[in-house]
C-alpha cells in the first residue's frame, strides 16, 4: 500500500537497527575480535578519541584487516574518523574505504560543525567510491553533534547529504563545549535541577526527524552503573531517539531492550495496523476509523503504531496475535 508522502513513520521501518551501538578502539585487537561475538545491532571502529595519535596510523590498517577478514553478520559496520580540524581524517577515509569499502557499512563524522563538512566527507567518498570501481552513494554518513556551534546548525546539517543515515549526540564533547559544571555525562550538572539534556536532544531529534534520520545518544561513561545507563538510555528512548552507544559488553542487553518496544506494545501496534487497513478497506466499510476492543483507532492511530511496529520489527520481535475480522 502506497503511503501519503506526509508521512513520517516508515522512516523508522526504512533505516538499520541501531539500538545498541558499540564502540571499539580501531587500535586494540582483542576488542577487535571480541565485539564480533557480542549482540549489538551496530559496532564502529574507532579512530577518533579511543585511539591514541601516535596509534593512528597503524590502527586504520587493523580496521581494514577486520573490516575484511573478522565475521561481522547481522551488525551495521561504521568507523569513525577524525575530525575535520585535524590533520587526520582524509587518510582516514581514504585509507579505510580504499582497503575495506564494500564491507564498510557507513563512516561516522565526529564534531561535525556545518553542512559544508559533511559535503566534504561525502564528495571524498564519491571520488573513492568512483576510483575503486565501488557502488557511489552506497556507504552512509553519521554525524557526530558535540559542540555548540554543531548544534546551532544541526538543521542543515541534517539536510546536507542524502548518504546521512543518522545524527549522533556526542555528549562528554559537548558538555566540555558549553562548558558544564557536571563530570559525569547523562547526570545533571550540581545545583540544577531541570533535565540539562532536554533541549539538545530535542533539537537532535526534531532535525534528524524532519530529514527521516535516525537520532542516536552517546556514551555513558559508568561503565559499571547499569542501572545508571537504563535511566539516561530510557530519558532517549522515551523522547524518541533510535538507540545509544555502549561502551561494555554489560550496556548491550539494556540498550537493546530499551530501545525495543515491550511484546505486548508490539502486538498492540500490528493489530492496530491490520484493523486500520481492514476498516479503511472495500470490505470493512471504507471507514476512517474503527474500534480495536475499547479503543478508538484512526489515521494517527496508524501512524504511532507503524513506529512501535517499525522498531518491533527491527528488533527482530514476532507477532504473538492476530488479527481477526470483526462481526459485522
Ligand atoms: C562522544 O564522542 C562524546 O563525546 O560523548
Ligand atoms: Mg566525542
Amino acid at each position: 500500500m502506497s503511503r501519503p508522502s506526509t508521512d513520517t513513520a516508515p522512516a523508522v521501518d526504512r533505516l538499520r537497527p541501531r539500538r545498541s551501538c558499540l564502540a571499539v578502539p580501531g587500535s586494540n585487537p582483542r576488542f577487535l575480535e571480541k565485539a564480533q561475538g557480542l549482540p549489538a545491532d551496530q559496532v564502529f571502529l574507532d579512530l577518533e578519541d579511543a585511539c591514541a595519535p601516535l596509534a593512528k596510523p597503524e590502527a586504520r590498517h587493523t580496521i581494514v584487516k577486520f573490516l575484511n577478514e573478522g565475521d561481522w553478520t547481522g551488525k551495521t559496520r561504521v568507523v569513525r574518523v577524525n575530525d575535520w580540524t585535524t590533520e587526520w581524517t582524509y587518510r582516514d577515509v581514504v585509507t579505510v574505504v580504499e582497503g575495506a569499502g564494500p564491507n564498510l557499512d557507513c563512516v561516522m563524522l565526529p564534531k561535525v560543525q556545518d553542512a559544508q563538512q559533511v559535503v566534504a566527507l561525502d564528495l571524498l567518498l564519491t571520488q573513492i567510491e568512483k576510483t575503486m570501481g565501488f557502488e557511489v552513494g552506497r556507504i552512509g554518513i553519521e554525524a557526530q553533534i558535540e559542540n555548540a556551534r554543531g548544534l546551532n546548525n544541526v538543521n542543515a546539517i541534517a539536510e546536507a547529504s542524502p548518504r546521512l543515515e543518522t545524527i549522533v549526540f556526542g555528549p562528554a564533547d559537548f558538555m566540555a563545549s558549553i562548558n558544564m559544571k557536571s563530570l559525569v555525562v547523562g547526570e545533571q550538572p550540581p545545583g540544577y535541577d531541570a533535565d540539562a539534556y532536554h533541549y539538545i536532544l530535542m533539537r537532535i531529534l526534531m532535525a534528524a526527524r524532519a530529514n527521516d534520520l535516525q537520532a542516536i545518544d552517546g556514551p555513558y561513561l559508568q561503565i559499571r552503573n547499569v542501572d545508571g545507563f537504563r535511566t539516561v538510555a530510557g530519558r532517549a528512548a522515551a523522547l524518541g531517539f533510535d538507540g545509544k552507544w555502549v561502551l561494555h559488553p554489560g550496556q548491550v542487553e539494556a540498550a537493546n531492550e530499551v530501545f525495543s518496544p515491550s511484546q505486548e506494545d508490539y502486538d498492540h501496534a500490528e493489530l492496530i495496523l491490520d484493523a486500520y487497513d481492514h476498516c479503511t478497506s472495500e470490505a470493512g466499510g471504507k471507514k476512517g476509523s474503527a474500534m480495536l476492543g475499547d479503543e478508538m483507532i484512526d489515521e494517527a492511530s496508524r501512524k504511532m503504531a507503524l513506529v512501535v511496529a517499525g522498531k518491533g520489527r527491527a528488533a527482530g520481535l514476532k507477532r504473538t496475535s492476530t488479527f481477526e475480522i470483526p462481526e459485522a
